[in-house]
């Protein structure tokens, strides 16, 4: 009968083990009692980048990259993205369940009343250069925060923690904007309560002198859609980040300020931004041809927000922001120039053998660096724009990862390739050091 069990025999000692296997895993521990002799540590897995580790076990994400699925907590994402406010997703993420209408109230009405930040975090943004990137300055600022809440370090204490989740969800959007603002040098504007998440999010970037701020809903409406696509994908660079920083029991402002850095990589939070640098680069429809040709032929770069390490089908976030451009473009009531070249570049790809046997499909950054573009939302801000959503994603990720029993702090071992034992040298003894030689890293990944 079948065993829901692995066994594993070492050809070195010709000895056999049986392992149990759950949920298609094997525990990693489990391999430690295979050993050659009694001064042996016992085998390890060598995974560098997790590519094929669990690192934990959740329920918030769920994805089926063959099948083109992403959920949370159980729901569609596009679903989500049709029915839900950004807000509401939060409120998922976090909860597990989707809000009753009083359960949002409330929620909404908490984060709108912490959107405020103190008035010296105002001061801190303003001591950066006139050119800070606004990336560097949302990874401090936020970081900052743990020094006005003292208390976040209690991080077992359920009220506490919950306290600083609502306000890292709702101060992100000020420390966004605030940072874009100080780039722009354009003078900071607060928060207004009247305003649901986006529309004040947008407000504080775009308000110059109009005595009531009023944007179209329907962009409004895109904003929030953005975020929801956006929120969360379960074990990706900076969430691997937030919970690793937030295993030490650090406080989540410092976790956050890591998981956003991590973001802030060209390989993760910063493929948007490429997409929107090569349509401007390829410029117009007819060097559409010549552009492929050069891709293909692999000395051309990669068609930038195409292909994923897990879709493998389609990227089921890229099917809701195609739509969500058609909409934006026809309100704003001009097109980009560039989408005309995304269109074309889509049209190619999607039915030639390269892209095609390649598995490679427009992703979620494809389209959504044209809407940042036609928002009036300068390139540098896009991975700011990804921060603000996964804000709620990172807090739900650190929080389940603080009350799973299985978790403790973060530390990987290493397989050790340096010297044995050296007798230390004198400086008068040492000659110069070899210059290491630089590695080439072949790293592309993002999420
Ligand atoms: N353009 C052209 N060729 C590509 C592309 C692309 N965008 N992506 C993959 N390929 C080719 C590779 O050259 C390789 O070809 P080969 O088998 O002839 O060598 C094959 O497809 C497989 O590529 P891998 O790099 O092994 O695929 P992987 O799954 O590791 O990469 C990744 C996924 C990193 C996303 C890749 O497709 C890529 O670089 N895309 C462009 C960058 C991008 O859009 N990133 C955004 C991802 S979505 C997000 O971050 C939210």
């Amino acid at each position: 009968m079948a065993k829901d069990t692995l066994t594993i025999t070492d050809n070195r000692t010709g000895k056999t083990y049986e392992v149990p296997i759950s949920e298609g895993t094997i525990r990693a521990l489990d391999l430690r009692q295979i050993t050659v002799d009694k001064d042996d540590f016992g085998l390890m897995t060598y995974d560098p980048a997790f590519m094929n580790t669990a690192s934990c076990r959740s329920s918030i994400t769920y994805i089926d990259g063959d099948k083109g699925i992403l959920r949370y907590r159980g729901y569609p994402v596009d679903q989500l993205a049709e029915n839900a406010s950004y807000l509401e997703v939060a409120y998922l993420l976090i909860n597990g369940e989707l809000p009753t209408e009083a359960e949002l109230d409330k929620f909404t009405d908490d984060v709108t009343h912490h959107t405020f930040v103190h008035e010296n975090v105002r001061t801190f943004i303003d001591g950066f250069r006139y050119d800070a990137h606004p990336m560097g300055m949302l990874c401090a600022s936020v970081s900052a925060l743990s020094t006005f809440y003292p208390e976040a370090k209690h991080v077992m204490d359920r009220d506490i923690r919950r306290a600083q989740m609502v306000r890292l969800i709702a101060k992100m959007p000020t420390l966004a904007a605030w940072s874009y603002r100080h780039a722009m040098g354009m003078p900071f504007v607060y928060p207004s309560n009247e305003l649901s998440y986006s529309a004040n999010f947008l407000q504080m970037v775009k308000r110059i002198a109009e005595p009531k701020f009023e944007v179209h809903p329907e962009i409004v409406k895109a904003l929030d859609v953005l975020f929801i696509l956006h929120a969360d994908h379960e074990q990706n660079c900076s969430t691997n980040v937030m919970r690793s920083v937030g295993s030490s029991r650090a406080d989540p402002y410092v976790a956050v300020a890591g998981a956003a850095a991590a973001l802030y990589g060209p390989l993760h939070g910063g493929a948007n931004e490429a997409v929107l640098r090569m349509l401007r680069e390829i410029g117009s429809l007819a060097n559409v041809p010549a552009f492929i040709k050069e891709v293909k032929s692999g000395v051309g770069g990669r068609l930038m927000g195409f292909g994923h390490r897990v879709y493998k089908n389609y990227d089921p976030r890229a099917q809701v922001i195609k739509r969500l451009a058609d909409k934006v473009f026809d309100l704003i009531g001009k097109k980009s120039p560039l989408l005309a070249v995304a269109l074309e570049l889509e049209k190619i790809a999607l039915s030639d053998d390269y892209f095609v046997s390649r598995k490679l499909y427009p992703n979620v950054d494809f389209y959504s660096g044209l809407i940042y573009e036609a928002l009036a939302i300068p390139v540098d801000m896009f991975p700011v724009m990804f921060a603000i959503p996964r804000t709620s994603g990172w807090l739900a990720q650190w929080e389940e990862m603080l009350l799973d029993k299985d978790q403790k702090i973060a530390r990987p071992r290493q397989i050790y390739t340096g010297y044995d034992e050296r007798k230390f040298v004198q400086m008068k003894d040492r000659t110069a050091a070899v210059a290491t030689p630089e590695l080439k890293s072949n790293a592309r990944e993002t999420d």
